[in-house]
């Protein structure tokens, strides 16, 4: 006979950002395999589309579907997940994937931010702000977000200068990226508790080092080719780099678990070299000011 637990874990609505390749395609196809509904978000409809067929037709799940958004642009993502919002009436999981590294030379968004931190930081907080009303509805939501070992490598962050206008290198701009998003998910943990929202975890993950595309623009540089060269024989499989999230997602033991950062082999402690509540506070309030004009 089944029990309730067992039930609370079976078919739910799960979405993937970044499914369409590397870790989050993983990530989406082991959790279909698994028998949940997935929506799986993509930049390009033709390579989501492909991909979606893919694991369509390699898992034999149907309650699978694709939408897509380019996370460099608010407006997008609103969209986005408005027409979520229109189709399903909750979200079990959030699995925010998506993450990019670009180059040594600073870009900015058409909505002016620097584009590092908008696809790791402000993109994962905007979504989850708009999305909480359906993952409250949920009788037992995860937000796993995907982070990096590369949070220990950002150096110092210079918090009057959050977006590196005046300190930016490729390096930084990613490990800082990934160090803040770890510290929005634990204000979002503590959020939760002020408003008495007590069926939603947020969780981080890393996925170690996994052979994907994520440095497609990073090795532009001849520099940065190198350090991918001499770094190939610390990579891990791109299914056991996914394994973090995927066991954050769904694993009945992390049922109710929240604030915690896990790898492939599981918990783990982040670097908390340059924590404080205080700045915790200051990425907190610069990213709801930040998304503020596009709610
Ligand atoms: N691979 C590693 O060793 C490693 C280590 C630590 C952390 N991570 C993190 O793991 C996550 C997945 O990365 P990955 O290694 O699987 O890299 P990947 O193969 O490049 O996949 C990244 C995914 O994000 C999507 N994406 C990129 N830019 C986007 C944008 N502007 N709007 C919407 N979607 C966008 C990509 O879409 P397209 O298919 O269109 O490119 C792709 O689906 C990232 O957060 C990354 O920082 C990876």
């Amino acid at each position: 006979m089944e029990n309730k637990n067992d039930n609370k874990m079976k078919n739910k609505i799960i979405l993937v950002t970044g499914a369409s390749d590397g870790i989050g395609k993983e990530t989406a196809k082991v959790l279909a395999k698994q028998g949940h509904t997935i929506i799986l978000h993509g930049r390009n409809p033709q390579k989501t589309q492909a991909v979606y067929e893919e694991i369509k037709a390699e898992t034999g799940n149907v309650n699978i579907e694709y939408l897509t958004a380019d996370f460099l642009s608010f407006a997008e993502i609103k969209r986005f997940a408005d027409n979520i919002k229109q189709k399903y009436d909750r979200l079990d999981v959030l699995v925010n994937n998506a993450g990019a590294q670009f180059t040594d030379k600073r870009e900015t968004t058409a909505d002016g931010h620097e584009k590092t931190m908008m696809i790791n930081v402000f993109a994962p907080f905007f979504l989850i702000t708009l999305l909480l009303d359906l993952l409250k509805k949920s009788p037992s939501a995860r937000v796993v977000t995907v982070s990096s070992a590369a949070h220990k490598m950002g150096g110092k962050p210079y918090m009057d200068d959050i977006e590196l206008t005046k300190h930016y290198s490729m390096g930084k701009a990613y490990g800082l990226s990934k160090l803040y998003v770890i510290w929005v998910m634990r204000h979002f943990v503590s959020e939760m508790e002020k408003a008495g929202i007590t069926n939603i975890t947020f969780n981080t993950v890393h996925p170690s080092s996994a052979p994907t595309n994520l440095a497609r623009e990073s090795s532009k540089s001849w520099k940065f080719r190198i350090i991918l060269f001499l770094w190939r024989p610390m990579l891990i499989t791109v299914a056991k780099g996914a394994s973090s999230s995927i066991n954050a997602a769904t694993a009945p033991e992390l049922e109710g678990i929240t604030g915690k950062y896990f790898g492939p082999k599981g918990e783990e402690k982040t670097c908390d070299k340059y924590y404080s509540p205080e700045n915790e506070q200051i990425i907190w309030d610069y990213c709801k000011q930040t998304v503020k004009p596009y709610l």
